[in-house]
């Protein structure tokens, strides 16, 4: 157990050295995907609050790598859809990571043991609600609108709502989209 703190403490601070993220995130941020990180037998959480710290900004802006080359799904279902290994190692089996190296460890490490990487969730919406991602991108909605400039951010967080009913009507209501219960409510 000491070991395992030991390692954590000493990842974390070449992460914020490394990248001076400072705050990547609070314990607040998490609150979503708290509980599963409680139910989890084996929580394994690095120091970014995710089991790799995965960084928006290098894929979605440096490299300019389509959000949907990743999240397949959204134009065409309700879940937006977090990529496979298979997606990651197309190029992280050459590209070994040059500020964060043990990072890429990591992920190779979960490719090697055949073990899917166990993200922890940011956005969920109740279980009575359905929140159909091909609507709103059918509509014209840009992702910024509901989660920030994700193309700007080292490890994800959470922005700006936390999905409420006052949250979803409000847009409903200025874009013209429909109130009825029915549509979010099964
Ligand atoms: C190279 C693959 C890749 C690209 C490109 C990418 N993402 Fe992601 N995205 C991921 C992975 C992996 C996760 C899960 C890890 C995490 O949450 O940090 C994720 C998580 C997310 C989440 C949070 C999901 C949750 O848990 O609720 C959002 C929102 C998101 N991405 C939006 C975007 C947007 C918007 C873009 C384009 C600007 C984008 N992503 C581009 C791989 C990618
Ligand atoms: C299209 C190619 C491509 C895909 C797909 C891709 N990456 Fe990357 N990734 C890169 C490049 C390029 C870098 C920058 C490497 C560098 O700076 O040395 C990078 C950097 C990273 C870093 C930071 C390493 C560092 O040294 O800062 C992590 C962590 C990472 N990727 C994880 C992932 C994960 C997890 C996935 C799958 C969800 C993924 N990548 C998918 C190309 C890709
Ligand atoms: C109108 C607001 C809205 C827009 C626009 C939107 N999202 Fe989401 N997103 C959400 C909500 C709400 C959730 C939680 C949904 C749930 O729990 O079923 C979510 C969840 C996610 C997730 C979590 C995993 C999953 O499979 O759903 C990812 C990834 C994601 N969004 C990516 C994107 C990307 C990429 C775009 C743009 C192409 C986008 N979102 C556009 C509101 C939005
Ligand atoms: C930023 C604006 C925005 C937010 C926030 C937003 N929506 Fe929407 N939503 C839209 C628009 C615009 C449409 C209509 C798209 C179209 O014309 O078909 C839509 C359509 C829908 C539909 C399909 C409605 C139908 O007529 O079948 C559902 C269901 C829905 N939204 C659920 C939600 C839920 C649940 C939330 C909150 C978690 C939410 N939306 C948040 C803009 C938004
Ligand atoms: C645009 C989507 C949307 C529409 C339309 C909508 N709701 Fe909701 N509703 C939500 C979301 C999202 C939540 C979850 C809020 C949360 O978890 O904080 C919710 C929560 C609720 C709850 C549970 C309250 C709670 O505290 O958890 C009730 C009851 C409810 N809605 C009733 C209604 C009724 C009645 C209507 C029609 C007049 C309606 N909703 C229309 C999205 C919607």
């Amino acid at each position: 157990m000491k070991t395992k703190w030991f390692l954590l403490s000493m990842a974390t601070l070449m992460v914020f050295g490394a990248l001076g993220f400072g705050l990547t995130r609070s314990a607040d941020g998490q609150e979503a995907g708290g509980q599963e990180v409680e139910e989890a037998a084996e929580p394994e959480v690095g120091p970014s609050g995710q089991p790799i710290a995965f960084p928006h900004n290098i894929h979605a802006d440096q490299y300019q790598i389509e959000c949907q080359y990743c999240h397949f799904s959204v134009e065409r279902a309700s879940a937006a859809g977090i990529p496979p290994m298979s997606t990651c190692m197309g190029c992280h089996t050459v590209i070994s990571g040059q500020e964060n190296p043990e990072e890429i460890t990591r992920l190779r490490d979960y490719y090697n043991r055949g073990e899917a990487i166990p993200w922890n969730r940011i956005y969920k919406v109740a279980d009575h609600v359905q929140f159909p991602h091909m609507r709103h991108i059918a509509g014209g909605v840009d992702c910024a609108a509901c989660h920030g400039n994700v193309a700007e951010m080292g490890v994800i967080q959470e922005v700006n709502q936390n999905l409420t009913m006052g949250w979803c009507l409000n847009c409903h209501l200025e874009m013209g989209a429909s109130r009825d219960c029915t549509v979010c409510h099964y």
